[in-house]
């Protein structure tokens, strides 16, 4: 039995996880084209929840609805959809579960095609090879915008705590806005928002405040957040070690570590050395450099794939909290069966259909395990058997469907 993962871990604020198995983040993509959240997405939580990881991380939820990131991406800016809302935090009501819905801007990430424009700190374009045309160059933020999200991320999370959600996490990850904001190759104002280090974390610090401020001192709030870019000129180890740290100070309640952008998807282990892959977790030297100088419990997402590895982890007291995600699309019930001591270790395929520009950019891996959250969303059983060519005909019937019906 996995005694370090069974543990409860009580947070900062003083809400307390059940056990140390997080499922991390993943979108969805299932809502339709008004970006409403909707019965398919209730019915996925459901099955999350019966598979007992303490705590459920949703897929990125938007604050804006002229910046969303993919065309079945949920938007909460207002409480038009309070009741829908309602009925999904529902999922865990009456059990000692958490869910937080993540909250993110996408800045310059945002899919072109569905955006008239797109914002971030610097008129920088997204440059993934290949895909290039699916991005377009954004329009650097005015101040006034600037403080127009930071507010909407605080009007976000307040809506999601009434709606009886657990807690929100803040996507400062991954290269959307807040993680532009950081790095220096996305982020090159000459204002208060940009430069030094102090000028690039003012923004990620006062969502965290103005979130703060409106949920008040009881209520979860982590953030996802880079361990690096890995990219030359790019968010640093040591700037993140440096943010994470003020993130502390300032009263986070769980900070999670991943890495990477769209442009090196390194949070997926795309580019990552076997090496690497092969001692699982990707992102391990750096949590086990900043843990000891952290109050705030420490989650590690990317790679974990045997028990008895994440079992060290927390026995070392590297890390407080193991995140999965790719593996819950296929096994939802996988925190339930590696509590219970019935599962020592997951697989799951890397799918590749023979295109590199797809293949390299973490396209097909990423299609392929949304094709599994959509089945779980439908009702159906995943099945891990099925092969990369069904992620074309999945992605061009989505695509269909949505201009089509409005919905998947
Ligand atoms: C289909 C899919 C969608 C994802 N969407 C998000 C997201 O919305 N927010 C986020 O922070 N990470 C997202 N991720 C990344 C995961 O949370 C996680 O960091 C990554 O998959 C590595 O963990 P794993 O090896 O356990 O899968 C997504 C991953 C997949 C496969």
């Amino acid at each position: 039995m996995p005694a370090y993962l069974q543990k409860e871990l009580i947070l900062p604020c003083g809400a307390i996880l059940a056990n140390r198995i997080a499922k991390s983040a993943m979108s969805e993509n299932l809502s339709p084209i008004n970006h409403k959240p909707n019965e398919p997405i209730i019915r996925l939580y459901q099955r999350w929840a019966e598979g007992g990881a303490g705590l459920i991380l949703t897929g990125n939820v938007m604050v804006n609805r002229n910046a969303i990131a993919e065309p079945g991406n949920i938007l909460v800016e207002d409480k038009s959809d309070l009741d829908m809302l309602k009925k999904w935090a529902a999922v865990v009501k009456n059990t000692n579960l958490h869910l937080w819905p993540q909250i993110n801007h996408p800045g310059r990430q945002a899919m072109g095609a569905i955006n008239k424009k797109v914002y971030a700190p610097s008129a920088i374009k997204t440059d993934v090879k290949g895909l290039s045309i699916l991005f377009k160059t954004p329009q650097p933020l005015e101040e006034s915008e600037i403080l127009d999200i930071i507010e909407r991320f605080g009007n976000t999370a307040l809506i999601l705590k009434e709606a009886g959600f657990t807690g929100v996490q803040i996507h400062a990850a991954h290269g959307y806005l807040v993680s532009q904001f950081l790095s220096p190759l996305t982020n090159q104002r000459t204002d208060q928002w940009g430069g030094n280090l102090e000028n690039r974390a003012r923004f990620v610090i006062e969502i965290y405040r103005n979130i703060r401020r409106k949920v008040g001192d009881d209520f979860p709030i982590g953030i996802k957040i880079n361990s690096a870019d890995f990219q030359r000129g790019g968010f640093t180890e040591e700037e993140s070690m440096e943010v994470v740290q003020l993130l502390d100070q300032e009263g986070i309640d769980l900070i999670e570590v991943s890495g990477g952008t769209y442009e090196q998807p390194a949070m997926i282990g795309a580019n990552v050395r076997e090496s690497t892959k092969a001692r699982e977790a990707y992102f391990i030297d750096y949590v086990g450099k900043i843990r000891k100088s952290l109050k705030a419990p420490l989650m590690l997402t990317g790679g974990f794939r045997t028990v008895s590895t994440m079992e060290d982890a927390l026995a070392e007291e590297e890390l407080d909290v193991v995140g999965i995600a790719r593996p819950f699309t296929v096994y939802p019930d996988l925190a339930k069966d590696i509590l219970s001591g019935q599962l020592d270790q997951v697989s799951v395929p890397t799918p590749k259909i023979g295109m590199k520009m797809l293949d390299s950019t973490g396209f097909v891996d990423l299609k392929w395990h949304e094709i599994h959250i959509h089945r779980l969303g439908k009702g159906k059983t995943p099945n891990p058997n099925l092969g990369a060519s069904g992620v074309i005909w999945h992605n061009t019937s989505v695509m269909l469907k949505k201009l089509v019906f409005g919905r998947v």
